[in-house]
């Protein structure tokens, strides 16, 4: 079951085996159970893209989630769960090219949530003019 921000308790820890993310400065909160969301096919299975675009949160991905871009350059403000993946040489080179890197910057497409737990990453500012107007149309919604 998942649950989005209508519907997140936030003054009550995550029950045991859930994922429950916020993305800012929205503070937009999803919830769901570790393992259970769908694939939705854009950057690794259970990265942070992966999560937003499940949830219908706009994190743009130019590159479709390959790590060859850095539009989904986001920052991990909070990680209380069992962890997020590793950064690997490839995440790492491109990151070196990311506007505004800081220490906790990752690729929203190539960080995997790895166990459950609380986790809150903020969408660099550089960003947000898209997420404020809502996630873009895709050709197949245009009319
Ligand atoms: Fe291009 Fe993540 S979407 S690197």
């Amino acid at each position: 079951m998942s649950t989005d921000n209508n519907e997140v308790d936030l003054s009550k820890p995550p029950a045991e085996g859930m994922v429950r993310v916020t993305f800012m400065p929205e503070g937009k909160t999803v919830e769901f159970e570790y393992g259970t969301m769908p694939y939705d096919h854009h950057g690794k299975p259970m990265s942070f893209l992966d999560v937003a675009e499940n949830y219908g949160i706009f994190l743009d991905h130019a590159c479709g989630g390959v790590c060859a871009c850095t539009t989904c350059h986001i920052w991990v403000v909070k990680d209380s769960g069992k962890g997020i993946s590793e950064a690997e040489d490839d995440e790492l080179d491109r990151l070196d090219m990311a506007a505004d890197q800081q220490l906790n910057s990752r690729l929203g497409c190539q960080a995997v949530i790895t166990g459950p737990g609380t986790y809150v990453v903020e969408i660099p500012s550089w960003n947000r003019n898209y997420v404020s107007e809502g996630k873009p149309l895709t050709l197949s919604q245009e009319k």
